[in-house]
């Protein structure tokens, strides 16, 4: 299970078995996906089972986490720099008689294993992320020295194995949670990397995923979003052994207590389902806001990128979609300067820009990611024009995302706040199309469904005034 690098030249200090009565002290910090956020949280459970209290501090640390994203270059070469100031902290603990276990985990620790020891010898563990339960022995592998290694992919769920998280640590993470429904991809996107970090595709049985929903409900979560690298492909086993798709998982969620608000993410254009696009008009619970990546507006580079549907083909299930819920907010990535994007493909992504109108979307520059087929292709785009592109591309979401928030001046909906704002008195929710929402609010109503009127746009959020009665809990 465990694979063992050379020794470092300096053995890493192992941590007293009993560190007496200061409580040891974890700091894990995140890179990446939403994945990432809630696996972080996962391991954060199983090190409070190892005795482990959370620390903000690094400096504090007996146990570092760093839980890392490949997802491109310049995410991946973060996590180097980030390991050089750890050492450095490392360094000066070790000097006051203070250990620290330095664990690199994520998608950088599966595509780059050992290779991480060797670059940064102050790391103890590399750990992928279909590994986190065994996080106990690896830790104890990690704490007796010589650099730790485990990237295999097991054959049991690590889901089946990781413990619940303790009511402390759901009540601290607050109102709004992420649950993982869904892990891996079977698409093979030419440019992608997480078929090669995160596996194949498997789906959490339903009664797992719901379970978990129940226990984060009955600890004041609100609002769910449910998590998976291609969640809408969801097919999880019931009780019965009959296959539940996401649209079934998304009905059964929001009839349990306490879930106010479900979203789901991320999803791919070729499974958007009839019962999935049909749960955006039946499904009450369920927010009109879809997170729909296209890449490209270009069927040549789509064809190239292995996306498996044409520009007409994502036009279509957004028109669906918007039959089925008119005022759903709509997301999307895109990747700019894939390896052969001329000019007139570039363009016809400003097109379907156009003729889409986002809610907000995320654009990038292509990055080769060692391993995948389009770092092997020919034609690469030069660094300039990807950037000029890019810009152009952002300009244009920019926009559009103004426009659609400007929009929602005026308009009244339910906001589940969630925690303080800024300013004295406010608080922050999100709206039912996932814009950040301030407004002065009793802080009592955190976690109540608040029903407010916008009043204003700022550059990242919305301002509103509450219309309903404190205590009156309108949807
Ligand atoms: N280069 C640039 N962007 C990428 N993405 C995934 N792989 C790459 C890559 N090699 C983007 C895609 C994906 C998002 C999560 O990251 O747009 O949807
Ligand atoms: Fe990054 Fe993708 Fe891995 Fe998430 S799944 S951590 S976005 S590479």
């Amino acid at each position: 299970m465990l694979s063992k690098h050379a020794p470092p030249a300096a053995p890493a200090p192992s941590i007293p078995a009993d560190a007496g009565s200061n409580q040891r002290r974890m700091f894990v910090k995140s890179f990446g996906c939403q994945m990432n956020v809630y696996d972080s949280q996962r391991m954060a459970d199983v090190a409070g089972r190892e005795g482990y209290g959370e620390t903000e501090r690094v400096e504090d640390a007996d146990l570092v986490i760093l839980n890392t994203c490949h997802i491109r270059e310049r995410a991946s070469e973060k996590i180097y720099s980030e390991l050089g100031k750890i050492r450095e902290i490392k360094e000066a603990r070790a000097a006051q008689g203070r250990a620290t276990t330095l664990v690199v985990a994520g998608c950088v620790a599966q595509a780059e294993g050992g290779e991480i020891i060797r670059r940064q010898k102050a790391v103890d563990l590399v750990v992928g992320p279909l590994n986190y339960h065994r996080l106990p022995a690896l830790l104890e592998a990690a704490r007796a020295g010589g650099g730790v290694v485990d990237t295999d992919f097991p054959v049991e769920d690590k889901f089946d194995f990781l413990p619940d998280a303790s009511p402390e640590a759901i009540r601290a993470r607050g109102v709004s949670a992420y649950v993982t429904a869904q892990e891996g991809c079977d698409k093979f996107c030419s440019f992608c990397i997480v078929p090669y970090t995160r596996g194949s595709e498997t789906s959490r049985p339903a009664a797992r995923v719901l379970d978990e929903i129940r226990r984060l409900a009955d600890m004041g979560a609100r609002e769910f979003t449910i998590i998976g690298q291609n969640v809408n492909a969801y097919h999880g086993l019931d009780a019965d052994g009959v296959a539940v798709g996401l649209a079934e998982l998304l009905a059964r969620a929001a009839r349990l207590p306490g879930v106010l608000r479900l979203r789901y993410s991320t999803s791919h254009p070729l499974d958007m389902s009839d019962d999935l696009i049909r749960a955006h008009a039946e499904n009450p619970a369920l927010a009109p806001y879809l997170h729909l990546p296209i890449q490209s507006g270009s069927d040549r580079i789509l064809d190239a990128m292995n996306r498996r549907h044409t520009a007409r083909d994502y036009l279509e299930a957004i028109d669906r979609v918007r039959a089925a819920r008119p005022d759903i907010a709509l997301s999307s990535d895109f990747i700019v300067g894939f390896p052969g994007e001329t000019e007139a493909d570039f363009e016809a992504t400003l097109d379907l820009v156009e003729e889409v109108g986002f809610a907000s979307a995320f654009a990038f520059k292509y990055s080769a990611r060692p391993g995948t087929p389009a770092a092997e292709l020919r034609d690469q785009v030069p660094a300039a024009v990807k950037a000029e592109r890019l810009a152009r591309l952002q300009h244009k979401l920019e926009a559009q995302r103004q426009a659609f928030n400007a929009a929602t001046v005026g308009r009244r909906f339910g906001v589940v706040f969630d925690k303080p704002g800024r300013h004295e008195g406010q608080l922050i929710g999100r709206s039912p199309y996932m814009q950040s929402v301030n407004a002065v609010v009793d802080s009592a109503r955190i976690g109540d469904m608040t029903e407010v009127e916008i009043t204003g746009v700022k550059p990242n959020s919305l301002t509103a005034k509450v219309v309903s009665p404190p205590g009156a809990g309108a949807s």
